[in-house]
């Protein structure tokens, strides 16, 4: 095994040596089954599988209940209070309206293009990726999100645009919700 394997690779490999040992015993099981002829009680058996049915559906309906709750609803459940921020892409650069947010509140960001196919990338300060979403002409991709730090925000754009499409980086200031002390 070379050591330069990285920890992804391993947990495959696991997974599948797993898989494949498991598969081998569950064959030789389906096997031995097809050989071994014994007399049938079909009352018992009728009986067994209903058994396993009431089991399988109290399991399904208790697991329903414990987790339907903590179920993640799409951002686009119920009208929270939002801070819409307007983005446009053009060649080469982002017009961001505005470009000034508050830390721990949602941010809709509304975005186009006025030109060509633009990416519309957000990273940490320190380049660290968060999200993208393409901004293309005469359709408003909507995107949401919530910068729980405050500080500076770098936008890149991640789709060829053109010759200077390296040039098209801005970006946000994300502030501290008054009161919250940070
Ligand atoms: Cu805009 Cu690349």
């Amino acid at each position: 095994m070379p050591t330069s394997m990285g920890s992804t690779a391993i947990i495959i490999s696991v997974a599948y040596s797993v898989v494949v040992v498991l598969g081998a015993i569950l064959a030789w099981g389906l096997y031995r089954s097809t050989i071994r002829r014994r007399a049938v009680d079909t009352h018992k058996l009728a009986e067994r599988e209903r058994n396993w049915l009431i089991a399988v559906i109290v399991a399904l309906v208790s697991l329903l209940f414990a987790t339907i709750f903590f179920t993640p609803y799409g951002d686009s459940a119920g009208n929270k209070p939002v801070q819409v921020v307007k983005v446009t892409g053009l060649q080469f650069a982002w017009k961001i309206q505005p470009a000034t947010v508050v830390a721990g509140k949602k941010v809709q960001f509304d975005v186009v293009s006025d030109d060509v196919s633009h990416g519309f990338g957000v990273y940490t300060k320190g380049y660290k990726y968060l999200f993208q979403v393409q901004a293309v002409p005469d359709s408003v991709t909507r995107v949401f999100h919530t910068f729980d730090e405050p500080g500076v925000y770098r936008i890149l754009c991640l789709e060829f645009c053109g010759r200077d499409h390296h040039l098209m980086e801005a970006q946000i200031e994300v502030i501290a919700a008054e009161g919250s002390g940070k």
